[in-house]
């Protein structure tokens, strides 16, 4: 018995929430990518739907409660994809939204969160700037401050990918980690319904904390960031979101800005993805450890396309 704040039950029950259009995701083998990288490589897409990432899976479940319960506004803090997808979720029930993020976000995220209709309030500093301004926000209106990853509607949203990987025979699965909405989501239907599957957090050099805090085993906080995967770019993990991936992830492990446009570049050229920087955390991995991987058969979930194109085109040009 896995011990965390997930429930099966619930996970099933959020399949049946959840908006058709974001769920049984194509899941497939690329041989091309699995060439280059000695092993055998799946690709879970997270990208083809209306919001571009997984997101979505949890603000559905957000976003059908707080209309259930009649309420009429909802605050996030996003690095711009859950902005997106409480926007889209939202905006379909009739919420007002507002999504509070870093003026240094991608202006693509930034141009998506208001073209869905949420209401978007830049702040100067980072996300976790954006975090602290959207409790203040919250606060003052007096509506549902929505934190990712910290509730639980954000984990088993994405813990529903698990659900849908469950039943294929991976030896292993990479999961991009940020708060941990999706590792500690995923990672937790793998332990409990097919536990001999290595689940395996993936984040940049550039921002560690969460790493370094599964690790050490305690909560571990850095002063700064510095990664092109804005997505997982956090500073201050929480707690019980820790508490969760230490008892779901079997390693979380570190890769460099180099590798992650690498594995950028060879999902455009070898499976004709185009995808933002946090998504190619998974292929970074296998390329800075290609001794761990070789001959298994991995699954890695490519969790956002949402990137402005010129730094795209600089990345991997
Ligand atoms: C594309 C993408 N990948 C990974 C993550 C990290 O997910 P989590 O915060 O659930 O760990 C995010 C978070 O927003 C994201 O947008």
């Amino acid at each position: 018995m896995i011990e965390t704040r997930l429930d099966l039950d619930r996970i099933h029950a959020a399949r049946r929430v959840i908006d058709p259009v974001f769920l049984n995701t194509p899941l497939y083998r690329c041989d091309a990518l699995g060439r280059q990288l000695g092993c055998d490589v799946s690709i879970k897409l997270e990208t083809a739907n209306p919001v571009r990432s997984f997101k979505a899976r949890g603000t559905e479940l957000v976003a059908s409660l707080l209309a259930e319960q009649g309420r009429t506004g909802v605050v996030c803090a996003s690095a711009g994809n859950l902005g997106q997808a409480l926007g889209w979720s939202g905006g379909r029930r009739g919420l007002d939204v507002t999504v509070v993020a870093s003026r240094r976000a991608p202006v693509a995220k930034l141009d998506r969160i208001r073209a869905l209709g949420a209401e978007l309030e830049l702040v100067d500093g980072d996300f976790e700037m954006a975090r602290e301004r959207a409790v203040s926000l919250a606060r003052q209106r007096d509506v549902r401050l929505l934190e990712d990853s910290l509730d639980l509607e954000t984990c088993e949203g994405a813990a529903t990918i698990g659900l849908e990987l469950a039943g294929s025979p991976f030896d292993a699965v990479l999961i991009a980690l940020g708060g941990g909405a999706m590792a500690t989501g995923v990672g937790y239907v793998m332990k409990t319904l097919a536990p001999g599957v290595e689940v395996i957090c993936v984040q940049p050099s550039g921002a560690p904390a969460m790493t370094r805090s599964w690790h050490e085993r305690r909560v571990v906080t850095t002063e700064s960031t510095d990664t092109i995967a804005d997505g997982v770019a956090g500073r201050f993990p929480i707690p019980a979101v820790l508490d969760d991936l230490l008892a779901v992830a079997d390693d979380a492990v570190l890769v460099r800005e180099s590798s992650i446009i690498a594995g950028m570049r060879m999902l455009l050229e070898h499976t004709g993805l185009v995808v933002e920087p946090s998504a190619a955390l998974g292929v970074a991995a296998v390329l800075e450890d290609r001794d761990r991987f070789a001959g298994r058969h991995v699954v890695s979930v490519i969790c956002g396309g949402n990137v402005d194109l010129d730094a795209y085109h600089r990345w991997v040009r």
